[in-house]
């Protein structure tokens, strides 16, 4: 017979498998995303994201004890009614993120609190931007906005603020702004690589944001384009983010390689609302086993280089894995 190369030698056993281990997730690697809505004691489920909840300020204090995650990003879903052509409630010292953001601090001060920071949830238009003349945002216009907002939620106590906005020179600007107000130590997370997708379909229904007229692809990343992502974050490094993020995860894991090589940055990759809901209907049509996929799902994502992880399945990982 002739010698055949044996690589199944170091997976015959559970513990030789354990061994030769390379990638391990764990509850330290997850972030739970939360949607946060104005008023009082008021829960909302999000109709395309089943498990997914909307709460109050006061109803994420309650909450706030049970979560295992170590982060969380809170996302404002105003009302409607709060909504105006330029967005103004993002900046508001008593919005509902700023709100939530002390609740959850007062309850849990050791839970990390990263922001989302981007307009699109509050001008009527539902563009991540400012635009003063109703053809899209305005880049250097919106980049004050999203100064200001970000350091309201410094301000309130956020640990991270996330710029999302997709708008040249964002980073740059929030940390002229935060270092301004003397919050040297507030850390920014960019959204470095975030592509125009049709995977954040369930979000903007969460979050309520869907742009009301074009979309987003004269500001986010085409899907296509993997130099380009690299190049669009390692601007971003420059600036002065502290933390790279790659959105949606699963169909850019490559990007999140490449970074893994060109920037010493941690890295985080977001599973967005439409890889979420993919999953979640996959498996409660019977065709996907749950915790077998969405376990999968993520150590590739650790495996392509990922620090951090932020996904919708949070706290039901940390319940599967436990620590
Ligand atoms: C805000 C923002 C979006 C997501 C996070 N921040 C939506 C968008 O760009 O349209 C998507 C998150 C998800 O799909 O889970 N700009």
């Amino acid at each position: 017979m002739f010698p055949i190369e044996r690589s199944r030698r170091t997976r015959r056993t559970e513990g030789l498998r354990r061994l030769a281990g390379e990638s391990v997730l764990t509850q330290d690697d997850l972030v739970l995303p939360l949607f946060v809505i104005d008023g009082k004691d008021r829960t909302e489920e999000v109709p395309s994201m089943p498990g997914v909840t909307r709460r109050t300020a006061d109803r994420l204090r309650s909450f706030a004890e049970s979560i295992r995650s170590p982060a969380v990003l809170l996302f404002g879903v105003p009302e409607d009614r709060e909504k105006d052509e330029c967005g103004s409630a993002a900046l508001s010292d008593d919005g509902c993120v700023p709100a939530a953001i002390r609740a959850l601090k007062s309850e849990r001060p050791d839970l990390v609190v990263i922001t989302d920071v981007c307009l699109c949830a509050y001008p009527t238009h539902g563009h991540c931007g400012v635009s003063p003349d109703g053809s899209g945002p305005d880049n250097d216009a919106t980049l004050e906005l999203l100064a200001q907002m970000a350091n309201v939620h410094a301000g309130a106590g956020a640990d991270v603020v996330a710029p999302s906005a997709m708008m040249d020179g964002q980073v740059a600007a929030i940390r002229q702004a935060l270092d301004g107000a003397g919050r040297g130590q507030v850390a920014i997370m960019a959204y470095a690589a975030k592509f125009a997708s049709a995977f954040y379909g369930p979000f903007r229904d969460g979050a309520r944001s869907a742009p009301a007229f074009g979309d987003r692809r004269s500001y986010q990343l085409p899907p296509a384009n993997r130099r380009e992502a690299v190049r669009d974050a390692l601007l971003d490094e420059r600036e002065g983010a502290d933390w790279l993020m790659v959105k949606p995860a699963m169909p850019y894991l490559d990007v999140i390689a490449d970074l893994r090589r060109e920037s010493r940055l941690p890295i985080a990759a977001y599973q967005v609302s439409g890889e979420y809901a993919m999953l979640k209907r996959a498996t409660e049509a019977g065709a996907l086993d749950e915790r077998g996929a969405v376990l999968e799902s993520l150590i590739g994502v650790k495996r392509a280089g990922a620090d951090a992880i932020i996904t919708y399945y949070a706290e039901e990982v940390c319940e599967w894995i436990g620590r």
